[in-house]
């Protein structure tokens, strides 16, 4: 696979495919194996995630690249292969969280900034030599009639864009992930707010990127969709969040920017593909929009795998459904009524 990183930028999102996120940190997959009453031990945590990147269907025809926790990417499978060839294999790119999370934010209330920029460099360079070819790193922006601050956007813009650098100079792409919070977003703001903010922090990031001299084609974006805050009381259908996000991505994302590959932010699974699909019924768009999810994609396959081995074809078959409809979604060829004949 060529090296140039506008060329592995254009893999990430090629036609009909994007991206699984499956870098849950330790406490994060705690939470999902939790929820279906699984030991949190790497052993466990390895035989799901092969599970994953064993379904080869999904894989080979719905999954572009896969984000990794910096432990997966150095595991194996019981059989000994490395995971990572599991994924290369199935001609995808793996991919490397490298950010140290979202951190509370010194003077500034209800506010984080995400740190892990000290050192990255070097650690940039052992995650190459491990075979990861992209990275990511999440800013989280909150929400509400006040927040945020504009020293808190400008924290996260800039952190992003000294990433986004120091990631080009390792010949890793880059996801640039500025999160207007919607994971668990407990806000009753409106659609028209998160549309404002979000056109406020896609602005600063850029204007970062810029500055920090960051190549616009060796780049993928990973924003939040323009959604309204889960105790607002009108709640909008498809055809108005893709509306929203389209006209604030149209504005402030330039057209060398080669993808987006939107996250899931704890939508339901049929939000996420119908929300997706909405948007690629435009025809025209100067950037391939596609899907970087980690429940929209994994939470049928968690459930239906339960932690049992005899249960992995099942949790295989689930998983690879979900990719599917996301695949057809940002082609703009999904119905729901495909759901129901699954
Ligand atoms: P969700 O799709 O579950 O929000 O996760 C995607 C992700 O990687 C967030 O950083």
């Amino acid at each position: 696979m060529s090296e140039r990183l506008e060329d592995i930028a254009e893999a990430m999102v090629k036609n009909g495919q994007g991206l699984l996120a499956a870098d849950e940190s330790t406490g994060t997959i705690k939470k999902r194996f939790d929820s279906i009453g699984v030991d949190n031990v790497e052993e466990n945590r390895r035989d799901y995630r092969e599970m994953l990147f064993r379904s080869r269907e999904a894989m080979d025809n719905y999954v572009s690249g896969v984000i990794l926790f910096e432990e997966t990417l150095h595991q194996k499978a019981a059989d000994g292969t490395p995971l990572v060839d599991l994924i290369r294999d199935a001609d995808a790119v793996p991919g490397i969280k490298v950010d140290k999370g979202a951190q509370p934010m010194p003077g500034h209330a209800g506010e984080t900034v995400t740190e892990g920029l000290d050192g990255l460099r070097d650690r940039l360079k052992g995650y190459y030599d491990a075979g990861a070819r992209f990275a990511k790193w999440r800013a989280v922006v909150s929400i509400d009639e006040t927040l945020p601050t504009w020293g808190a956007i400008r924290a996260n813009a800039h952190a992003l864009a000294r990433y986004a650098a120091l990631c080009q100079e390792a010949g890793i792409v880059p996801i640039v992930e500025p999160e207007v919070q919607m994971d668990g977003n407990p806000g009753d703001h409106s659609i028209e707010r998160c549309h404002q903010v979000t056109a406020e922090v896609l602005k600063a990031v850029f204007g970062e990127l810029h500055e920090q001299d960051v190549k616009l084609e060796g780049i993928v974006l990973k924003p939040n969709m323009v959604v309204p805050g889960s105790k607002c009381a009108v709640q909008p259908g498809s055809e108005e969040v893709a509306h929203h996000t389209l006209s604030v991505l149209r504005r402030h994302v330039p057209s060398a920017v080669p993808g987006i590959a939107f996250l899931s932010g704890g939508l339901s699974d049929s939000d996420a593909t119908a929300h997706l699909a909405a948007m690629n019924l435009q025809k025209d768009l100067p950037w391939k929009l596609t899907y970087s999810y980690g429940r929209a994609l994994q939470a049928a396959a968690l459930k239906a795998w339960g932690g049992k081995s005899e249960n992995v074809a099942a949790a295989q078959a689930a998983f690879t459904h979900r990719a599917k409809m996301n695949s057809l979604a940002a082609q703009g060829r999904y119905q729901p009524d495909l759901e129901a004949a699954a």
